[in-house]
């Protein structure tokens, strides 16, 4: 599904873009996390888009106007550290394997890019991101700014943001990327209805996301694309609750947001499902209101419409739930326009996504909006959040927390929900809850 056709492709999207201008692009850092363990390492997205490379330590240069238009500076082999940190692919590899016209050693960088800069005037760099690489960059332009006066070559005068060109293509998911991204939606169904039939009072948190996790490595992936959430009861209303320690009670909500990325692209998905298999009258009406604010939210991303309607349509569904609901009185619209929900519902309907959960690409600027267009990805994920002590809530909502998040694919002839599979009506989901053995 993925190989060197696939970054190739990416590749050449953005290379097609660039002209005369060149590109810089560093990979991730290695991070400790405590003593001498690290984190397990994973490459930064634009890194492994252009390329699929894997390991630290690695810059990227594109040049499409010269003669050798991708080069890399890589690890360079080295048998004793092989032992200790893995195998390494090497300038060679990076030239055999992963398309290279040119590879260096990571060392000869400063040597090297003072030289490949120059008959360049245009450089794509994101500053401020790394102080060590912004640092070597400053003196490699310093060298080819000399070099270039006196062999009357031009040399970077003028820098860019590579998210102007790269984020916006980024956005745009190609076949091959949307292949990819439908297999992380398949396997991610796969690990929600596992912790859907695995729950029963007195599960812990942590062992729906232990269930999960195994069904994400299992089928292939590499694991969450951002850290899972588990939130029993009251916990479900703390929005980014990840430390999925408690055991779930009969009675309660579980709030599961959990995505699996799978060659290096992410889903992204919650589902809300009742501990005890069944959902009480008060779960369910607010559950409904939640999953029509989805639909009214889905049906709005379309070709043409902008990326704030979808927000909107969700917006207007959940405040009219609301007022029905007792948790309101009064006219929608300035309900709408004071932004009365914002008590219970606080957060955004939506995110890009794609090789990151919160992918990149414009939203638009201030008071303006991005128009949705086909191969765009994004999420639809509205809750509605009722802390227990709340007063100024009906009574039976008091603590209750419920999200309900899709990764829908904009297409042509109207939304495609990548992730349509894992259970969600009521029915559904109630005939799957406690079914394990
Ligand atoms: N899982 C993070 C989010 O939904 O934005
Ligand atoms: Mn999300
Ligand atoms: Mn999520």
């Amino acid at each position: 599904m993925v190989d060197q056709k696939f970054y190739l492709a990416n590749r050449e999207r953005f290379m097609s873009k660039l002209g005369n201008d060149a590109a810089l692009f560093f990979g991730a850092q290695h991070h400790l996390r405590n003593g001498d363990a690290e984190y397990s390492f994973r490459q930064s997205s634009d890194v492994l888009y252009l390329t699929g490379w894997r390991d630290p330590d690695v810059a990227i240069l594109l040049r499409p106007n010269s003669d050798k238009p991708f080069v890399m500076f890589v690890q360079p082999k080295d048998p004793q550290r092989e032992i200790w940190t893995g195998r390494r692919d090497g300038p060679e590899g990076a030239v055999n394997l992963y398309g290279a016209d040119q590879a260096f050693p990571y060392s000869e960088l400063s040597k090297q890019l003072p030289l490949l800069l120059q008959g360049h005037n245009r450089l794509h760099y994101r500053f401020a991101e790394n102080h060590q690489h912004d640092k070597l960059l400053m003196r490699s332009i310093a060298k080819a700014r000399k070099q270039g006066k006196q062999n009357g070559l031009d040399f970077p005068e003028m820098f860019i943001d590579p998210s102007h060109t790269l984020h916006r293509l980024r956005l745009l998911k190609s076949d091959a990327e949307i292949k990819v991204l439908q297999k992380a939606a398949e396997i991610t169904n796969l690990a929600h209805r596992a912790a859907m039939a695995m729950t029963k009072p007195g599960v812990f948190e942590y062992q729906l996301e232990a269930e999960i996790s195994h069904v994400f490595r299992k089928n292939g992936g590499n694991g969450p694309g951002y850290t899972t959430i588990v939130g029993g009861g009251e916990n479900a209303i703390i929005l980014h609750y990840i430390e999925n320690k408690d055991p779930l009670k009969a009675g309660d909500l579980v709030c599961v947001d959990a995505g699996c990325e799978y060659q290096w692209y992410t889903a992204d998905v919650t589902r809300t499902w009742p501990v005890s298999g069944t959902f009480t009258d008060a779960q369910k009406e607010l559950y409904e209101a939640v999953l029509e604010a989805q639909y009214s939210a889905i049906a709005a991303a379309r070709v043409g419409n902008e990326f704030m309607d979808v927000h909107n349509a969700a917006v207007r569904s959940l405040t009219e739930s609301l007022v029905q609901l007792g948790f309101l009185q009064g006219d929608i619209e300035s309900l709408i326009e004071n932004k009365e929900y914002k008590r219970w519902y606080m957060h955004g309907t939506s995110h890009w996504l794609g090789l990151d959960v919160h992918d990149v690409g414009p939203y638009g600027g201030k008071g303006e909006s991005a128009t949705l267009q086909q191969g765009m990805v994004l999420t639809i994920e509205p809750g509605l959040y009722v802390a227990p002590d709340d007063e100024e809530a009906p009574e039976r909502f008091r603590g209750i927390g419920i999200r309900i998040e899709d990764d829908i694919l904009i297409a042509s002839d109207g939304p495609i929900n990548l992730t349509e599979s894992v259970p969600k009506t009521i029915e559904e989901i109630e005939a799957i809850v406690g079914t394990a053995e």
